[in-house]
């Protein structure tokens, strides 16, 4: 198969529209067959339930080329039983798990040729979603959903090379206890827009938000969670009920103590502790890791001792483990690899 002449290693995090998209529709209770298509757009009533009460979530994941030329996705089975958690919580019909991961191999069979080559860096974007599609105006769930996937080629995450960043303490919250901040749901991500706009003026990469009930702990940015290591070298994540169960971090804590035969622990982690870590990072599927520097809590300065020049050296094991696992590098555990073609 012949690649797309796309020059992989410019290409930046954005909507480039691929060949193929596959949708399915639910109406009268039930699932369609889906079908994959060509057409980009998506045409609802103007008063369809997504318009008006934002009843929409998504999932996020990657295909990308194997040192061996094969194309993968890396654990899709998590993003497919994600999605139900959403669905459940805002009163969805769940697209079924076995589905989910046909689709997403189906849209990355069909625009291989968009897949970037191995060692580039750069891979093709998955973009899972559903919305209520029926008009609705009292609030109420809609009756009839639209589930699609599409892909998009993204650059690497990091070009040359990933150099930490600066997070503040934030004054907003993201979300409630009880509330919607465990799962993918648009809505979590519309009401931090304010937030990352302020941040990015203020000279900052990104936001340390807080637990809302007490302010004292720490919770997660607007797109990625958090791993601490101690000067003791234990892995340190913040166990909440109100951050979304990121893959990365699960897969990182396995990788942490099957791998490395590093300690972890999952617990709440207090603002003030954070002085006393020696490295910090963000973990998504988006840079896998991203190191942080420095965090700044209203002018207080917390330098991390990892510095501003390069990751940590815990956090590069980590880093260079996951992503050797899904190059194909190193052996994955059982299940982890999805090989598309
Ligand atoms: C709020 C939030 N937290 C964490 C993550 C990281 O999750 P994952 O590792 O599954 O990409 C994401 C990205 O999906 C996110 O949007």
């Amino acid at each position: 198969m012949d690649k797309k002449n796309i020059d992989w290693s410019n290409l930046g995090f954005g909507y480039v529209p691929t060949d193929k998209r596959y949708v399915s529709n639910y109406k009268d209770g039930a699932w369609d067959e889906g079908m994959m298509t060509s057409d980009a757009n998506v045409v609802i009533n103007e008063c369809a339930g997504v318009l008006q009460y934002a009843q929409t979530i998504f999932e996020g994941m990657k295909a990308y080329t194997t040192e061996e030329g094969h194309i993968v996705t890396f654990r899709p089975d998590l993003n497919a039983k994600r999605m139900v958690d959403s669905a459940k919580r805002l009163e969805m019909p769940a697209f079924p798990e076995d589905r989910f991961v046909d689709a997403v191999k189906q849209v990355v069979e069909a625009n291989a040729a968009y897949v970037p080559p191995y060692g580039s860096g750069a891979t093709l974007y998955i973009r899972p979603y559903m919305f209520g599609s029926n008009p609705v105006i009292g609030v109420k769930p809609a009756d009839e959903y639209q589930f699609r996937v599409f892909s998009t080629p993204v650059g690497p995450y990091f070009k040359g090379g990933a150099k930490p960043i600066t997070i503040r303490v934030c004054d907003f919250d993201r979300a409630a206890p009880h509330g919607t901040g465990h799962i993918k749901a648009g809505l979590n991500y519309a009401m931090s827009l304010h937030a990352i706009m302020s941040a990015h003026a203020e000279g900052y990469d990104e936001n340390m938000y807080l637990d809302a009930a007490t302010r004292t702990k720490v919770e997660e940015t607007g797109g990625a969670n958090f791993i601490f290591v101690t000067k003791d070298n234990k892995v340190v994540t913040p166990k909440s009920d109100t951050i979304l169960p990121s893959i990365t971090r699960r897969s990182l804590i396995y990788v942490a103590k099957e791998y490395l035969g590093l300690e972890v622990e999952e617990r709440e982690v207090y603002l003030d502790e954070v002085k006393d870590f020696a490295e910090c990072g963000l973990c998504g599927t988006a840079a896998v890791i991203s190191p942080v520097g420095k965090v700044v809590d209203h002018g207080r300065e917390i330098c991390l001792p990892s510095g501003m020049e390069e990751m940590g050296p815990i956090t590069k094991k980590l880093y260079d483990t996951l992503t050797g696992i899904q190059m194909g590098q190193i052996e994955a555990p059982e299940g982890w690899i999805c090989e598309i073609c």
